[in-house]
């Protein structure tokens, strides 16, 4: 290859590459998940399909706990991928659970979590969510206004039941780390460090909810180990000064997540050992051997784990540009079609015949809804593509389905299959066109 033809080459490498470099093994001709067909998967179970593979979860909690150490407890943030299949492997593999949402609370008791490994957070709790926290026997419910600390004493005291609660503690330094900030200004987001202590102290005066500590959360695709560690020593010091200067025992301690997940080429890897090694140095310094420490994790445990099948119906080049039209889109993967990016940019994507093959055309490459928003590449570089090619979207094993419109179009919900063990199970039917009549009624 002359330097011309190398840099033209380079510039043509598909995103999904470094995918299959770093995350696939290495079989030139076809795309394996958890080492099953992705072409024979959608065959037997028809597209668009979310594929899941067990083994890469495990593996992904097991390096979280190995890297976190035995005093912190990880646990998954339900809202990376409410499949109850998914859950469940993560609870079999040593997490507890964070929710969101009463439907989320239902997932985490379906996939076998109990109470006790069970926090729900989110800033619009309110009384149905506290009743269904109670019936569950949620451990720590994470409030985040004193407004929300009210309501909640006021459930409590009218119920006779003693919730544990913890404050979500807005930090003030987010500069650096998460690259979608949920802390750091005036967010709707958790309680300001500097207003907590007040608010500390009329939980413990009062003495209707049981006080357990405090928890961050400041923003996700953090890829700055050391930015995330920042924020842990802030809240570490923060629960030190609490427990100085008020006498308040701080039993619990919540660092968050949002470890970061390469998507694109120029995304760094986030150096889980780091933030693992320096947490546990932190918490070795703080000597509170009875505190109780969590981080919450969503797209690090689930990310890699999944791939989005999705069939090209046609292709057509119309003013010079080629357009691949996909039997699925934003409905099923708005992340991948840019949704929640601040520069949208193209996912990992490959064609699953002969993935690894040079790229040698550029594609639009959209689903079939009627909108521009519904793309996922304006401009991808691929191997050539025919109608009937499988294309799949890498690393969709987080905000997937879940951060979907899939009202929109009324297109059916996806199939979603786990591969465990060499053998392919459904977790979540395929929906039907009718299910879009479900719940409507004519007026009158
Ligand atoms: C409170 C809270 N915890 C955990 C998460 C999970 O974040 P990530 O998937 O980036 O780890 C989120 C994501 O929005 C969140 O809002």
């Amino acid at each position: 290859m002359n330097p011309v033809e190398e840099a033209r080459s380079a510039v043509l490498e598909p995103t999904g590459h470094r995918w299959l470099r770093n995350y696939f093994s290495d079989s030139r001709d076809a795309l394996l998940v958890g080492g099953l067909s992705a072409e024979q998967l959608a065959q037997e179970f028809g597209t668009p399909l979310y594929v899941f593979d067990a083994a890469t979860l495990r593996q992904r909690a097991v390096s979280v706990r190995t890297a976190l150490g035995p005093s912190v407890q990880a646990l998954f943030a339900l809202k990376a991928n409410p499949n109850v299949s998914v859950a469940s492997i993560l609870r079999e593999s040593g997490t507890g659970v964070e929710v969101s949402s009463i439907g989320e609370l239902l997932v985490a008791e379906r996939a076998g979590f109990p109470g006790g490994a069970t926090q729900f957070s989110g800033p619009g709790k309110a009384g149905p969510d506290f009743a269904e926290a109670r019936r569950f026997g949620v451990s720590i419910l994470n409030v985040e206004s004193e407004e929300e600390y009210e309501r909640l004493a006021q459930a409590a005291s009218h119920d006779g039941y003693r919730p544990g609660a913890s404050l979500r503690i807005n930090l003030p330094r987010s500069a650096r780390g998460p690259r979608l900030r949920m802390a750091g200004e005036a967010q709707k987001f958790g309680i300001a460090l500097e207003e907590a202590p007040a608010l500390v102290a009329r939980i413990h005066s009062e003495n209707v909810v049981s006080f357990r500590g405090f928890h961050t959360y400041s923003g996700t695709q953090c890829f700055d180990a050391e930015a995330w560690l920042d924020q842990s020593r802030l809240l570490l010091g923060f629960a030190e000064r609490v427990e100085r200067e008020l006498r308040i025992p701080v039993a619990d301690l919540n660092f968050g997540g949002g470890f970061g997940v390469p998507y694109f080429d120029s995304d760094p890897e986030f150096d889980l050992n780091a933030a693992g090694s320096g947490l546990q140095a932190a918490l070795r310094e703080s000597s509170r051997p009875d505190r109780r420490h969590y981080v919450e994790l969503g797209r690090y445990l689930t990310a890699q784990a999944g791939v989005y099948l999705t069939r090209v119906l046609y292709v057509k080049t119309t003013r010079n540009r080629k357009h691949a039209i996909l039997d699925g889109g934003l409905n099923h993967h708005a992340a991948a079609a840019g949704l929640g990016s601040l520069i949208p940019r193209p996912f990992p994507i490959v064609r699953v015949r002969q993935p690894r093959a040079a790229a040698t055309e550029r594609y639009s490459l959209g689903g079939p809804l009627c909108t521009p928003k519904d793309e996922f590449s304006q401009d991808l570089a691929l191997p050539h593509l025919e109608a009937g090619d499988l294309v799949a979207v890498l690393a969709s094993g987080a905000y997937g389905l879940t951060f979907s419109s899939v009202l929109f179009l009324g297109h059916p919900c996806p199939a979603e299959v786990m591969v465990d063990e060499g053998r392919a199970f459904v977790v979540r039917q395929r929906g039907k066109p009718e299910d879009v009549l479900r719940g409507q009624f004519m007026r009158g």
